[in-house]
């Protein structure tokens, strides 16, 4: 008798982001004069940059000739966007990462899903709360978790982030294996200090665990100060993965361009206590399971790394701030606490009452989108998430509108 992995009946009924579409598709259909403006999930708006079009483009006619086709590509991806990682998002920022501990792929979602895999099912797992749902979900699925009851499910360890702890939590006191972390934070927009984060790494090498740290958002960060890296830490080679992804930086969400970093001195241990190297194991889970992104979208991706490429995201990613900053600003004048928004595209604002309820005021009165803070656990009780990614025109006629609802 086939019988179904039971974890996945533990879940909640369907992923936060397809209820959140189902919820604004049915209100459409019953509303169809009512122009509905979306600042719920993180999708990017605006084209790619034409540093990385051009190079893509290049790259499709090569595909085009038998003399420069290429099928199959590298097993970690190519050498040519490896290294420019390399050098430009570590190296030239004091991080010591090198190429060969560079694995591409065709998101930070699929990676930060799958990456669970390489480590024991008796994994003790730490989970923020608010969290980005992958983390979650997938630890779920692995059976890593009991029922899920009162908003949490059992055995797993929660590292709260509410306004109280800045919104950066506190270290766990019970024994953890696997920390997961995200700054600049999704959904809060909350960023995490270099001494902060210093912490985190030293508490794992202490207790012999690791960190999966997502940084997908940090080309946000304007505030000089701010790691991007968390291999700008001392130690942290020994203890942290880290998830990159190109899909906010460069708007390859529908091109799909990501990368996970594994130093090879990072290692965890059998049941009799003997190391092994995690970028081993990630390489024979993803040659097995995974056959690379594509050759044009690796060399869209380098483009992201030339002069143009550089400039080009750069203006992208602050055409979403400026974004972020009116909603912050609106949000604000309109009386409600919020954060986020300057070195990331999210706002996390406080919105004293019932998260669903709020959402559903903001989409029947304002026609406008956004995402309900449960959604990311028991934390976002009382908050909803602003997401900065749409045209600005948009987000003004948003602000507007849910101004005359709110005031
Ligand atoms: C979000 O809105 O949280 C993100 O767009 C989801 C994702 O990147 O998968």
């Amino acid at each position: 008798m086939i019988r179904v992995n039971e974890h996945y009946l533990k879940l909640q009924a369907s992923w936060l982001f397809s209820e959140i579409a189902k919820k604004v598709s049915d209100f459409q259909s019953t509303n169809p004069d009512m122009e509905i403006i979306k600042l719920g999930i993180g999708d990017v708006t605006r084209a790619l940059p034409r540093a990385c079009i051009a190079a893509f483009h290049r790259a499709v006619d090569e595909m085009a000739d038998d003399a420069t086709f290429r099928g199959y590509g590298p097993d970690q991806g190519y050498e040519f966007l490896r290294q420019k990682i390399a050098v430009n998002d570590f190296q030239t920022r004091g991080a010591d990462i090198s190429a060969d501990e560079i694995f591409i792929s065709d998101g930070a979602k699929c990676d930060a899903g799958n990456i669970q895999e390489i480590f024991a099912a008796g994994t003790r797992v730490a989970i923020p709360d608010p969290v980005y749902p992958v983390y979650l979900d997938s630890n779920v699925m692995a059976g890593r978790t009991g029922a899920f009851k009162k908003n949490r499910y059992e055995n797993l360890i929660y590292l709260e982030s509410t306004r109280d702890n800045g919104f950066v939590p506190k270290l766990p006191q019970e024994g953890v294996d696997l920390i997961y972390l995200c700054f600049p934070n999704n959904p809060t927009g909350a960023t995490i200090t270099k001494a902060q984060l210093k912490k985190w790494v030293d508490f794992a090498y202490e207790s012999k665990a690791l960190i999966l740290y997502d940084a997908a958002y940090e080309a946000f960060i304007r505030d000089d100060t701010l790691p991007k890296s968390i291999y700008e830490i001392e130690g942290a080679r020994q203890v942290a993965i880290e998830f990159r992804s190109f899909s906010k930086t460069a708007g390859f969400t529908g091109t799909r361009c990501a990368f996970t970093v594994i130093p090879k001195s990072c290692k965890a241990y059998t049941g009799s206590g003997d190391k092994h190297r995690l970028d081993a194991l990630w390489l024979r889970r993803q040659t097995t399971k995974f056959n690379g992104v594509s050759y044009p979208v690796q060399r869209a991706a380098e483009a992201i790394y030339s002069d143009d490429g550089k400039k080009q995201c750069r203006e992208l990613t602050d055409y979403y701030l400026r974004n972020a900053a009116l909603i912050r600003e609106e949000i604000t004048a309109l009386g409600y606490d919020c954060i986020g928004g300057d070195n990331s595209p999210y706002i996390w604002v406080n919105c004293n009452s019932d998260p669903w309820d709020f959402f559903d005021l903001l989409l029947k009165k304002a026609g406008v989108v956004c995402t309900p803070g449960t959604g990311f656990g028991k934390c976002g009780e009382g908050y909803i998430r602003i997401s900065a990614f749409n045209n600005f025109e948009n987000v003004q006629r948003a602000m507007s509108r849910i101004s005359k609802v709110l005031k």
